[in-house]
């Protein structure tokens, strides 16, 4: 092969590639203080090489007050001592690297915390100030200005804005934060702030890293003209044309453009991927042009319920919408921001996640039995599409959801926030176990941040590896064959089925996949069987369960 060809498949390895997400907190603890660091992600870099996976991505290992799991920042351009050193990082993905995994690390650019030396200036500076222009401060309405300036909502529940009071002691103006109130956005209309984030950028890529994951990526440009404009109702699908005032309006694909430029300068390029957490529409690909991120999270799947209309529906939708644009396509199932798939996929029919999370301190149980095979069966299934595909830690292990954390464990923003209306995110963010016993199940020589039930004995890494059946031996399977067959191809063929609860798709070198979503067994299509999600007799396909084919 010419050699640019092979240049250019290095540069688009993100395209094809399995990205297991790390949230470092509940990683690996390396020092026994009860919080993961980098070195224990070191520790466990062979885990990660056994598994297969091409990339991982870190959640945020800035220093932060923990407001809100990391992602309230006081310097974006160092590590929290208490997970390490940038010495640390470098060294890590020296070693990432040599076990040929790429490492791709978060960006949170539309806010700080409300501890970083620049939002401690702006108080400290008053109104008016060029300080205050790096956040979004506004006079409140009504008389003594004591109503927030708008009725903008944050995500974790209540308003988006909070009033300070100014250094004479008075209460004063309010800034704007979309999420909790120890978050304050960044004014990304101030040129200061695109100045510091592509220093950021170019900081961390000087130090080897791979790419980036875009935090909140559809939210830096707003329209902050007055009078600042209605955003009541977070829920609701953003309109087609970019006319909220708070997201995914088209200025911010000019952010993206020049980033895109720095990512470029560098070889090979460095890929970025966008997180946008609102429902995907015909815009989401766009954050995934070339020309700008290349990469966007699609999470129509990680939303859809368990059922074949409903995932056949959501995958032609991002099948066609990505092919508009030319960028990468992407499939995610769980992250550190909802309720572990398996667990989602046992809940009855029509439950909404989240709320089977509300608790009055019962939690309605899950079938474990259900969870376990759809949870595998949903696995295999997406590691049979086109395109790359995000695993977030544990998921190998096939953890299911800690539901039943208790009230008082609980440090996820959203549970105060709502006002105990919501339990939040805690429950998939549990520390992992590695070994069957110990202190905390191998996480760290002393406990877990968060408290960690009995059963996690049975799912650790230690409880798995050596087994056939387990799930820990499914992935790696799984990631091996897909290593193999997976191709370029960005579409697949779907295959009429007489069953409305099976699901049916080949791509193009003959790999089949079939999903019977229903409870009872259907007849196993002719083929090779080259892996599947549950044990199989040979004629049938048990009820949920994925199985691939080859018809090579
Ligand atoms: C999205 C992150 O995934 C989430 O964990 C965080 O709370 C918000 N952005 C705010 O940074």
């Amino acid at each position: 092969m010419p050699e640019h060809e092979i240049i250019a498949a290095d540069h688009d390895w993100w395209r094809t590639a399995v990205v297991y997400q790390i949230y470092p907190r509940s990683f690996a603890d390396s020092d026994g203080d009860g919080i993961g660091d980098l070195a224990g992600i070191r520790s466990r870099l062979g885990h990660l090489a056994d598994l297969g996976v091409d990339a991982v991505w870190l959640s945020p290992f800035y220093p932060s007050p923990l407001a809100d799991g990391g992602y309230d920042i006081t310097d974006h351009r160092a590590v929290d001592p208490r997970l390490g050193t940038v010495d640390d990082f470098v060294a890590l993905t020296k070693e990432a690297h040599a076990h040929g995994i790429k490492v791709i690390i978060d960006i949170v650019p539309n806010h700080t915390s409300d501890r970083h030396p620049w939002f401690e200036a702006a108080l400290a500076a008053g109104p008016g100030s060029a300080e205050r222009m790096r956040y979004i401060f506004r006079d409140g309405a009504g008389p003594d200005g004591a109503l927030p300036p708008a009725d903008w909502q944050s995500h974790f529940g209540g308003s988006a804005w909070e009033r300070v009071t100014e250094p004479d002691g008075t209460p004063g103006q309010w800034y704007c934060h979309l999420f909790a109130r120890e978050q304050p956005d960044l004014n990304w209309d101030n040129p200061e702030i695109r100045e510091y984030f592509l220093g950021t950028l170019r900081f961390w890529a000087d130090l080897d890293v791979d790419g980036f994951r875009v935090d909140v990526a559809h939210s830096l440009a707003k329209d902050l003209s007055e009078p600042l404009r209605s955003q009541p109702d977070l829920d609701r699908n953003l309109p087609l044309d970019g006319s909220d005032p708070l997201y995914d309006r088209d200025e911010v694909h000019e952010i993206y453009r020049t980033w895109r430029v720095l990512f470029d300068s560098y070889d090979p390029p460095k890929m970025a991927v966008a997180e946008t957490w609102y429902p995907t529409t015909s815009r989401t690909y766009l954050y995934a042009r070339p020309s700008e991120l290349g990469q966007v999270f699609d999470f129509s799947l990680l939303k859809a319920e368990w059922g074949r209309d409903q995932f056949r529906d959501v995958i032609r939708r991002s099948l066609h919408d990505h092919q508009a644009v030319g960028g990468g396509l992407t499939w995610v199932l769980s992250s550190h921001d909802v309720p572990r798939h398996p667990s989602r996929y046992a809940l009855p029919p029509g439950t909404s996640p989240d709320e089977w999370l509300i608790t009055d301190g019962v939690v309605p149980a899950v079938d474990p039995r259900t969870a376990h095979d759809r949870g595998r069966a949903a696995t295999l299934m997406m590691l049979a599409l086109p395109g790359s595909a995000y695993l977030y830690q544990g998921e190998e292990l096939g953890l299911p959801e800690v539901a039943d954390l208790a009230e008082s464990a609980l440090q996820d923003p959203v549970w105060e926030r709502s006002g105990h209306t919501l339990k939040g995110r805690d429950g998939c963010r549990v520390p992992l176990p590695w070994t069957a016993d110990g202190p905390s199940f191998g996480f760290g020589p002393a406990g877990a941040w968060l408290p960690q039930p009995e059963w996690f004995s049975g799912y650790s890494v230690q409880t798995q590896g050596a087994d056939p059946d387990s799930t820990l031996t499914l992935y790696r399977q799984a990631l091996l064959l897909r290593r193999a067959l997976n191709a370029d191809d960005m579409g697949v063929d779907w295959i009429e089925t007489d069953d409305d609860q099976v699901l049916h798709f080949a791509r193009r070198n003959g790999w089949h996949t079939i999903v019977n979503f229903s409870d009872r067994p259907c007849p196993l299509p002719p083929g090779r069987v080259i892996l599947s999600s549950r044990r199989i007799d040979g004629t049938s396909l048990p009820g949920d369960t994925t199985v691939w084919i080859s018809r090579a």
